[in-house]
């Protein structure tokens, strides 16, 4: 069967339910807006288990989410959305490009979280925007950038003390919503939230468990997605 969409690490097919969607997850992973490439065998198995564990704690604790049912190891059900081109990005402490376009050390904590959109475009590489941007880029009302932003701060303290519980210190990550196709139409959580979206370090050690450790080259990279799952099921 062909997929209906083919992204850098899922594909999602059509179901008999013109409503819902299979998502299955692809074992490639990409970096730096897909110029680094490889494969791990078992990464969507274990971004699979990661973020079904992770939505179903979130929708336990009033936050909605895309995810109808797990199928097998690598596909879940989603509901079919219209995916909002403003992703969204929260810091609690500084890594990545944050630190890269400011100059401000790594590791260095913030008093409060920093919340960024970014541009969902593989061709122009996820841009950094603003609400302004996205407003006159039709891309999300000021109301519905409002919105993103308040959910993404309420997901972050739900994802703070979750990854507390399993011993990580949850750096940043990055979450897209989606408008659900029913008279609702209200605004999801959609796409994943696993060591491919998200900074994860040990909280004692400090140690990377997270697509930094491919982006930077430092070796066990599905050693650190199998030890988040462990530790996520532990108290899950
Ligand atoms: O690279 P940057 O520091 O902006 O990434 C912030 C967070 O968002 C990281 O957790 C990263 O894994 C995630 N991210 C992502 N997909 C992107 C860009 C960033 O999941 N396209």
């Amino acid at each position: 069967m062909e997929p209906l969409y083919e992204g850098k690490a899922k594909r999602l097919y059509a179901t008999e339910d013109p409503n819902v969607l299979r998502m299955e997850y692809k074992d490639e992973a990409t970096a730096f807006n897909a110029e680094k490439k490889a494969e791990f065998e078992n990464k969507g198995r274990l971004n699979t288990a990661i973020t079904l564990a992770i939505y179903r704690m979130l929708e336990a604790k009033g936050v909605e989410t895309h995810i109808v049912e797990s199928i097998d190891d690598t596909n879940i059900l989603v509901k079919s959305v219209d995916i909002l081109l403003v992703e969204v990005i929260v810091r609690n402490v500084a890594a990545g490009s944050f630190c890269k376009r400011v100059g401000v050390e790594e590791g260095t904590a913030f008093k409060q979280p920093i919340v960024e959109f970014s541009y969902k475009s593989d061709e122009l590489g996820d841009p950094l925007i603003n609400d302004d941007y996205a407003r006159e880029m039709g891309l999300a009302t000021p109301e519905e950038c409002a919105e993103l932003k308040e959910k993404a701060l309420v997901i972050n303290e739900v994802l703070i003390d979750f990854f507390k519980r399993a011993g990580l210190k949850l750096v940043d990550f990055k979450i897209e919503f989606g408008r659900t196709k029913d008279a609702d139409a209200k605004i999801v959580l959609a796409d994943e939230i696993s060591p491919d979206t998200c900074r994860l370090w040990d909280l004692e050690t400090g140690k990377k468990l997270d697509k930094d450790r491919f982006r930077q080259d430092l070796g066990g990279v599905m050693e650190a997605y199998e030890e988040v799952l462990k530790r996520v099921e532990q108290i899950s």
